[in-house]
């Protein structure tokens, strides 16, 4: 007799309850929400964006603070846009000098810099 695979279904609805739960201090790290499907609306930014910071905002092994994640933004923005565009241009930690868009101006980093954190920065 063939075991119908009803039981599967119960664990993954719960699975996605528990990821649209919300706020939650337990809830999981906002990188399993939409993190990837996020883009700038700008169609040139979003290319910029899909080449670069995206590799690894959108992606939490990497430890970067994640895309729409405004709890993980909040004490970065907390230090001011100066300094976030500066870590941007020379690198902060795991953060590489230029976040791999050489050719990035201070603009276009500040318009990703608000664009993945969703608040205006300078
Ligand atoms: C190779 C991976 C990688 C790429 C690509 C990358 N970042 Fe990051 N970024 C990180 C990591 C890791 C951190 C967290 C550093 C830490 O605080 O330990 C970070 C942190 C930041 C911060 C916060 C710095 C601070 O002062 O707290 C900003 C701003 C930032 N990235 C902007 C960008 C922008 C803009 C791009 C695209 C142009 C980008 N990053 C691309 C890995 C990356």
């Amino acid at each position: 007799m063939l075991k119908p695979a009803t039981p599967l279904l119960p664990a993954a609805v719960l699975a996605v309850a528990a990821l649209l739960g919300g706020c939650g201090e337990d809830a999981p790290p906002a990188s399993t929400r939409n993190t990837a499907a996020l883009a700038p609306s700008d169609p040139a930014l979003a290319k910029i964006y899909d080449s670069s910071c995206k590799l690894c905002h959108a992606n939490p092994a990497s430890g970067a603070p994640q895309t729409g994640d405004a709890k993980a933004w909040q004490p970065r923005l907390a230090q001011g846009g100066d300094s976030l565009l500066d870590h941007s241009i020379n690198g902060y930690k795991g953060m590489p000098p230029m976040g791999m868009c050489m050719q990035c101006s201070e603009d276009e980093f500040l318009a990703l810099i608000s664009f993945m954190s969703g608040q205006q920065v300078r």
